[in-house]
């Protein structure tokens, strides 16, 4: 595919990477077999109507800090993007969130059935990993696609999202401390987003690898913004805008941070943790690094109504 160059608003970027991103989902997704079967639509349904991107964004924005080409890093945005849709079509099955409206649509259940929607889910993991696997990477070494394998199944794993799922399902119905609930957004939603910054950075070999504290920094600060505004959005927001029904938290009785902090405390919580994140950037500007991607990204998340 050719090198996207330098749209130059941040909304033409994302558009740019979604289509991107949506180009190599189906071209990972096509060959499969039994391609007319409910199996492989639920995949598609789940993994291509709709959705932000912003985990290959950041796989990409990473990358491309280090020079690496987009061809090279096609593979993991998309393995990325995998995982991150079969949680979702999982999340909202009817034993965890039990949502009817994702993306503005039905969710993968409500259209296909609870069990094509869980075995779209596992085929989707599946493909994440066959993808970061076998697929070109031209200029990558086996020891980092190696790394980058290994990433992958620590953020969506017990360590990572699994792992903050379950608490968070455990964790409903209960009073819990806001560093319980930390925990759980940093593990259910902030994990895969760390990781996702940190495919971009090892497929870049060791200058990625020295820059990891400083990502990690910017992903963790980030990634649990983005669960402190998708928790805020929940009750301010609109379902025509967010696409999921508003108030689905409150209904499910979960914690979030407007449940435990309300609206406007949780605001000030998400403007911490993005002033934690542009700190984070401000020194790799200061080595050189072109940050403005991620930064806008940054501001993205905290600003979003979607
Ligand atoms: C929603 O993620 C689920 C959370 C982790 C909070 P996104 O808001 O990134 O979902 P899409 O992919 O854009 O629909
Ligand atoms: C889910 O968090 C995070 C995932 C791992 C999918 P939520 O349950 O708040 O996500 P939404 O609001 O349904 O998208
Ligand atoms: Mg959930
Ligand atoms: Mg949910
Ligand atoms: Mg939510």
């Amino acid at each position: 595919m050719p090198e996207i160059r330098n749209p130059t608003t941040f909304p033409d970027q994302l558009l740019a990477f979604r289509q991107r991103t949506d180009r190599t989902l189906l071209h990972f997704i096509r060959p499969l077999p039994f391609h007319d079967g409910d199996l492989v639509a639920s995949m598609r349904y789940g993994a291509l109507l709709g959705g932000k991107r912003l985990r290959p964004f950041l796989v990409y924005s990473t990358g491309q800090m280090f020079g690496i080409s987009q061809n090279n890093l096609d593979a993991p945005a998309a393995a990325v993007e995998c995982i991150h849709a079969y949680s979702l079509i999982h999340d909202d099955l009817p034993a965890m969130d039990n949502d009817d409206l994702r993306r503005g649509q039905p969710t993968c259940h409500i259209k296909f059935g609870e069990a094509n929607a869980i075995l779209a889910g596992d085929a989707l993991q599946s493909l994440a990993f066959s993808i970061l696997a076998n697929a070109e990477m031209p200029d990558i070494a086996l020891s980092d696609r190696l790394a980058m394998v290994s990433e992958l199944a620590a953020a969506s794993g017990v360590a990572g999202m699994c792992g903050g799922q379950s608490m968070d399902l455990g964790a409903a119905d209960k009073k819990i401390n806001i560093a319980a609930l930390e925990q759980i957004h940093r593990h259910k939603t902030g994990a895969l987003i760390r990781a996702a910054i940190r495919l971009g950075a090892l497929a870049a070999g060791s200058s990625g690898r020295a820059a990891l504290p400083l990502l990690d920094s910017y992903g963790a600060a980030i990634g649990l913004a983005f669960q402190v505004q998708d928790d805020i959005l929940d009750v301010i927001g609109k379902t025509e805008n967010i696409g999921k029904r508003q108030g689905a938290d409150q209904k499910n009785r979960k914690n979030t941070y407007p449940s435990l902090l309300g609206v406007d405390k949780a605001k000030s919580k998400a403007w911490e943790l993005y002033q934690e994140a542009l700190a984070a950037l401000n020194t790799l500007a200061s080595q050189s690094y072109d940050i403005a991607p991620l930064q806008a990204l940054a501001t993205f998340i905290i600003k979003r109504d979607n």
